[in-house]
């Protein structure tokens, strides 16, 4: 899911918790329900269409620096679309948990896959990247979603000291910021913590449908974070 927006995006409650092993699991138990312009998973607005502008400025700047990119949640697959089209990228490794996603994936890009652009790690990131060497990519872009409506904070904070010891020095790392206008100041700090310096982003302008639960702004910050 997108986090519903009514639930203050992903700040929500502990009480009620159960173990984030048992939300894995039933991720993976649940349908993935695909339409034309929506994914959704466990009755989730997982990923909408309206979102491609915003996915194709993450990917120009995951690629901005060739090489090899590593994204981390599939969904749609709009923004490896777009990380698939750039002509300086040597290879794309995607990491999705939920294996119909990862199904759907194998279809829609055979072709890439059987010419080596790209790679499909079927896994959760949290298990995936224990394999993966330091300084190994020049890109990453990371989006993917809570699987609980009982996330404590924004659900990409614990990949933010991943993505720094997986980037090559000057690599480049960006992802679905859940920020509408700026980074906040928390946000900022946890990136310091995790060891980026280098800190941006760009406001990107966006028109979300009526029927869109989790996003109600008309703009999304593209984080833009140096190692
Ligand atoms: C918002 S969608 C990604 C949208 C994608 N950027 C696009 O352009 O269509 C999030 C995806 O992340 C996957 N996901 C959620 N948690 C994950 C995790 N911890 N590790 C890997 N994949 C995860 C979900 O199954 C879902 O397919």
């Amino acid at each position: 899911m997108r986090a519903p927006s009514a639930l203050c995006c992903r700040f929500i409650f502990l009480e009620n918790m159960v173990s984030y092993k048992q939300y894995q699991d039933r991720w993976l138990q649940q349908q993935a329900v695909y339409s034309p312009s929506e994914l959704t998973i466990l009755g989730y607005q997982v990923m909408q269409d309206w979102e491609s502008q915003y996915m194709k400025r993450l990917a120009e700047i995951a690629t901005s620096q060739g090489g090899y990119v590593l994204e981390v949640g599939f969904g749609l697959g709009i923004s490896a679309g777009f990380v698939q089209a750039s002509p300086a990228i040597h290879k794309h490794t995607v990491i999705e948990a939920h294996p119909e996603v990862v199904k759907f994936a194998r279809t829609r890009f055979n072709q890439n896959i059987a010419a080596g652009k790209m790679e499909i790690l079927n896994s959760f990131w949290e298990d995936a990247t224990r394999d993966l060497p330091d300084a190994s990519f020049d890109g990453i872009l990371f989006d993917t979603c809570p699987l609980h409506q009982e996330t404590v904070f924004f659900h990409y904070f614990p990949f933010f000291p991943e993505a720094y010891r997986l980037l090559r020095p000057n690599g480049i790392f960006t992802y679905f910021s859940d920020e509408p206008r700026e980074i906040s100041a928390d946000h900022e700090r946890l990136l310091r913590q995790a060891g980026f310096q280098q800190i941006d982003f760009e406001v990107v302008p966006v028109t979300p449908p009526a029927d869109c639960r989790y996003w109600t702004h008309n703009t999304i910050v593209a984080p833009i974070i140096r190692k």
